[in-house]
């Protein structure tokens, strides 16, 4: 008979199949089972079909033999296209090996959505030339890829974990707005737009409203987009990125980098201790060690001293927009920013997770408080702040974070000083005025932190649609 003619029905005095998903499929070993995936591979022998198909929980063997694979629709079947089977689920033999350990010898199957063949089909649009500008046009097909999904699965299991080990911390989630009208990390990186007949802008960081939450809820985090219109095209910078933040109240300098070693060691612990994990971790970053406790910490000036000692050099502000065998370097000196690339070999080099602190007052955001006593002067009048980065290797700074200035007066001097209006503020400048209290907080990058967690090359891999300069689409 043709293909065509053939013709498949579910014979219904077999026992009736149990509908599941494919990671529940253990406890029903033995039995008749139904499970709707995507064709994940697909490979014809004689009369028999062997095909994975996944459902986002896991991968099955399946095998259609006799008239099943002589249907017309076996003929048509490929990669990424939607399919029903029904059968008995059997453990794989044991010279063989399976997803699962098992295998469903299927008594019918049917497709859902059919996907392309030929030029069209999903393989071949990769197998053109895949440059990463295609591929972010590809995106929405590359997350099914078994890597991408992996990160993206660990992306989840992450969130997961950071809600479990800050509410383990008693801070309560928030959820404040996106659409803003004040900055907090710089005008510069700013996304404007028109909001009604006025001006608003993209949250940069949703910092200074859980400032002003402390009175109410205590404690907080979030867990929320941001937005910056950076102009840098590096590995560790988005346009839109997640950001996890949270602030603390009557708390010192030394409190916060303690509550953020415990939050992150925590949030690693759950996250290694969710099922599923250690299977992600396998594929995609199987040399991972637990980074040890307690982090080290070392002062922004220790820092300076180490780049100078191991001939760290930065580029002249004068020469960095010229050629680059026109381009002129020299030692790093206190009061000097710490540039990705000097960062990046630093922590490299050093090979654990840095807290670096102490950053001077002009490098840094209005809001941070000045460092007390001796330790917080510098040459020529320079003063430094309660700030803090948490430097990982691979990647660099992955949480910045501080105390802010608590003194209502303090502030409005300090938004002078940086030419920012105050009026804007008034609410954030009450949170000071009404019942003020030494707090701080930090925001931590979520792709940044996956990126190390994954080992991944970029952050642009670790969300579902990356946005950077040139790239909204999909
Ligand atoms: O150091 P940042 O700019 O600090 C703040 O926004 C504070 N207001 C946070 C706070 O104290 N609540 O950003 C914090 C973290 C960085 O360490 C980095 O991990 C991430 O946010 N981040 C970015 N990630 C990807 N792309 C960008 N353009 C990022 N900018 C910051």
């Amino acid at each position: 008979a043709k293909s065509k003619d053939v013709v498949l029905e579910e014979d219904a005095s077999l026992p009736e199949a149990v509908k599941t998903k494919i990671k529940y499929l253990e406890k029903h070993r033995g039995k008749r089972v139904r499970v709707s995936g995507w064709v994940h591979r697909l490979r014809s022998q004689g009369k028999m079909m062997f095909i994975v198909i996944r459902d986002g929980t896991g991968f099955l063997q399946v095998i259609l033999g006799g008239k099943l694979s002589q249907i017309h629709d076996a003929t048509l079947l490929t990669n990424e296209a939607t399919i029903e089977i029904v059968g008995q689920l059997q453990p794989v033999p044991e010279e063989k090996s399976a997803p699962g350990g098992h295998e469903v010898l299927a008594d019918f199957w049917k497709v859902i959505g059919h996907a392309p063949l030929g030029e069209n089909s999903y393989l071949t649009r990769f197998n053109q030339e895949s440059g990463p500008s295609l591929l972010a046009d590809l995106r929405h097909l590359v997350l099914r890829g078994e890597t991408q999904a992996a990160v993206l699965k660990l992306r989840t299991c992450l969130l997961s974990s950071f809600r479990n080990s800050l509410d383990g911390l008693d801070l309560k989630e928030v959820t404040p707005p996106c659409i803003v009208q004040t900055q907090v990390e710089g005008g510069a990186t700013l996304f404007g737009f028109q909001y009604y007949e006025e001006k608003a802008y993209l949250t940069q960081s949703s910092q200074l409203y859980l400032e002003t939450v402390l009175p109410a809820l205590g404690d907080v985090y979030c867990v929320q987009e941001s937005f910056r219109a950076e102009t840098s095209h590096t590995r560790r910078h988005l346009s839109e990125f997640t950001h996890l933040e949270a602030e603390l109240a009557f708390i010192t300098f030394e409190d916060l980098m303690t509550h953020i070693e415990d939050a992150i060691c925590n949030t690693i612990d759950h996250l290694l201790a969710t099922p599923g994990v250690s299977e992600l971790m396998a594929v995609l970053n199987p040399e991972f060690k637990k980074p040890t406790r307690p982090f080290m910490r070392m002062p922004y000036t220790d820092a300076i001293a180490w780049l100078v000692e191991n001939k760290v050099q930065h580029v002249t502000e004068e020469t960095e927009d010229l050629p680059d065998d026109q381009k002129v370097y020299v030692d790093h000196v206190v009061g000097d920013d710490i540039a990705e690339a000097a960062e990046r070999k630093m922590t490299d080099a050093i090979g654990r997770p840095i807290f670096l602190y102490g950053f001077p007052s002009h490098l840094k955001s209005f809001y941070m408080q000045k460092m007390k006593g001796p330790e917080g002067q510098g040459p020529n009048g320079m003063a430094f702040t309660e700030s803090c980065d948490l430097l990982m290797p691979g990647v660099g700074e992955v949480v910045g974070g501080s105390m802010r200035i608590h003194d209502a007066d303090e502030l409005i001097a300090a938004f002078k000083k940086q030419g920012i209006p105050s009026e804007p503020y008034y609410w954030y400048v009450d949170q000071r005025r009404y019942g003020t209290c030494e707090h701080g907080g930090y925001g931590l990058g979520v792709e940044r932190f996956l990126a190390w967690i994954a080992n991944r090359y970029t952050v642009r891999e670790c969300q579902l649609y990356g946005r950077w300069p040139g790239r909204a689409t999909p």
